[in-house]
C-alpha cells in the first residue's frame, strides 16, 4: 500500500472566534475537540501515513505551502457564512489539493436543511413536510399537521434542539420559531414531528461513477440523476441498485428510554454534547429485514441525491403508526470521534475498527482521485 503525506485539517472548539456575548450555550457544539483530532491522527499514522495536523483557517494556503502534502483529511466545520462547511474544500479546490469527503456543492446544500430536503424530495426520498421561517412572522402553512418540530436550518450536533422543539399549537410554534431565529440568527425550519423509533445509517465508499478509474468505462449513470430527472418511483432505489463500492453499515438505533425525561426522547444538544453515553445504542438495530432494506435504500438514495463522497450518515425516524421510515437529514461531514460518534459505532458493529474506518475514508478519496 502506498504511503501518503496527509494534512489533517480541523476546527477546534477552543479556537472558535467567540464574538457574541449572547450566543446560545450550544452554539459551538459542532466543532471538534482535541480528542477527535488526536484519534484521527493516530489512526492515519497506524495506516502508515505521515500526518501534518493544522487548523483549517484563512492562513491555510500559506501553511500548506510549507509542506508537500498529497491529500487533506478534512474535518472542518467552519465558523461564518451560509457555506461555512464548504470554505476549506473551496480553498483546497483552488490550491488543487485533493481532500477526503464531500465537495463544495454538497456541503453547502447539506448544511441548509430546507435546501437539502428539496433535493431529496426531487428524488422522491421520504422526508417530512416542512416550512422555512426567515423572519418568524410568516403565516403558518395550514397543510402542516401538529405536532410540529422546530430546528435551526443550518446547524448540527443537536444545536437548538430541546423538548421545546416539539410544538403542539400555533402559540408554542411561534414562540419556538422566534427563539431560534433570534438566538441562532438564522431561519428556522418547521417540519412534521415523526413520533417513533430513531435510526442512523453510516456509509463508507463511493458511487461507481464517482471513482476516477471507472469514469471512462462507465456510461451507466444512475437513471435520472445525471440528467436532472428524479430517479426511482417514489420508493427510493431498489436494494439491488446499491453498488458494491458503497458499504452501508448496519442500522444503529438510538434508544432514548434511559435518558432524562426532560430531553423528551429526542437527540438533543444535551444528549449529543454531554449525556452521549446515556442512550442505548443498538447496532445492528433489532428490526425486520424489510425495514432494514428500506433504510438502506433511502440512505444510499440520499447519498446519491446529494452527491456525497467517501462517507456520510443519514438520520431517520420510523413512524410508530405506519412503520414507514422518514429521513430527518443527511450528514456528509459526519462526526468521527473514536468510540463516541454514531458512524464509528456502526462501523465497529460491522467489524471495522476505528483505524479501519478512518483509513477507509482516506482510501475511498485516494481511489476517487485516481491516486492509487
Ligand atoms: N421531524 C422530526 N420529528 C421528530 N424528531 C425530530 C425531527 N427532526 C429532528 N428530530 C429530533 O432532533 C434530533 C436532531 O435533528 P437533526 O438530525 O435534524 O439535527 P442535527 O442537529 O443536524 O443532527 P446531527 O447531530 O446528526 O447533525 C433528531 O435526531 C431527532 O431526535
Ligand atoms: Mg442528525
Amino acid at each position: 500500500m502506498k504511503k501518503f503525506t496527509v494534512a489533517l485539517l480541523y476546527n477546534l472548539k477552543q479556537n472558535a472566534p467567540h464574538e457574541r456575548e449572547d450566543a446560545p450555550w450550544d452554539a459551538w457544539n459542532e466543532l471538534d475537540n482535541e480528542k477527535t483530532v488526536a484519534g484521527i491522527e493516530r489512526a492515519l499514522r497506524a495506516g502508515g501515513h505521515q500526518v501534518i495536523a493544522m487548523e483549517g483557517d484563512a492562513a491555510l494556503p500559506q501553511k500548506l505551502q510549507r509542506y508537500k502534502v498529497d491529500i487533506a483529511f478534512n474535518t472542518c466545520e467552519g465558523h461564518f457564512g451560509l457555506s461555512r462547511e464548504a470554505q476549506i474544500p473551496a480553498l483546497l479546490d483552488m490550491l488543487r489539493v485533493p481532500y477526503t469527503g464531500a465537495g463544495v456543492m454538497t456541503l453547502t446544500v447539506a448544511l441548509d436543511k430546507p435546501m437539502s430536503k428539496r433535493v431529496m424530495l426531487f428524488h422522491h426520498l421520504p422526508t417530512p413536510a416542512f416550512q422555512t421561517f426567515i423572519t418568524g412572522e410568516e403565516r403558518i402553512d395550514s397543510h402542516l399537521k401538529y405536532p410540529l418540530f422546530v430546528k435551526p436550518s443550518r446547524e448540527g450536533s443537536g444545536i437548538g434542539i430541546t423538548a421545546k422543539s416539539v410544538c403542539r399549537n400555533a402559540r408554542e410554534l411561534r414562540e419556538q420559531v422566534q427563539f431560534i431565529v433570534n438566538s441562532y440568527r438564522q431561519p428556522a425550519i418547521v417540519e412534521e414531528y415523526i413520533e417513533g423509533r430513531e435510526f442512523t445509517l453510516g456509509m463508507l465508499g463511493n458511487l461507481p461513477w464517482n471513482i476516477k478509474s471507472n469514469r471512462s468505462a462507465l456510461a451507466a449513470q444512475p437513471s435520472g440523476c445525471a440528467q436532472g430527472r428524479p430517479s426511482g418511483n417514489g420508493r427510493g432505489a431498489k436494494s439491488s441498485q446499491i453498488p458494491p463500492t458503497l458499504r452501508i453499515f448496519p442500522p444503529l438505533e438510538v434508544d432514548f428510554s434511559p435518558c432524562p425525561p426532560e430531553e423528551a426522547g429526542l437527540y438533543t444538544s444535551v444528549i449529543k454534547g454531554t449525556l452521549y453515553d446515556v442512550p442505548k445504542y443498538l447496532c445492528p438495530a433489532p428490526i425486520s429485514k424489510a425495514l432494514r432494506a428500506k433504510l438502506e435504500r433511502h440512505a444510499a438514495g440520499a447519498f446519491a441525491a446529494l452527491e456525497c463522497n467517501d462517507f456520510a450518515r443519514v438520520d431517520f425516524r420510523v413512524r410508530a403508526d405506519t412503520g414507514e421510515p422518514w429521513i430527518l437529514e443527511i450528514n456528509p461531514l459526519a462526526g468521527l470521534q473514536e468510540r463516541i460518534s454514531d458512524i464509528v459505532m456502526a462501523a465497529e458493529a460491522d467489524g471495522l475498527d476505528y483505524a479501519g474506518l478512518i483509513n477507509g475514508i482516506l482510501d475511498a478519496a485516494l481511489e476517487r482521485y485516481g491516486m492509487v
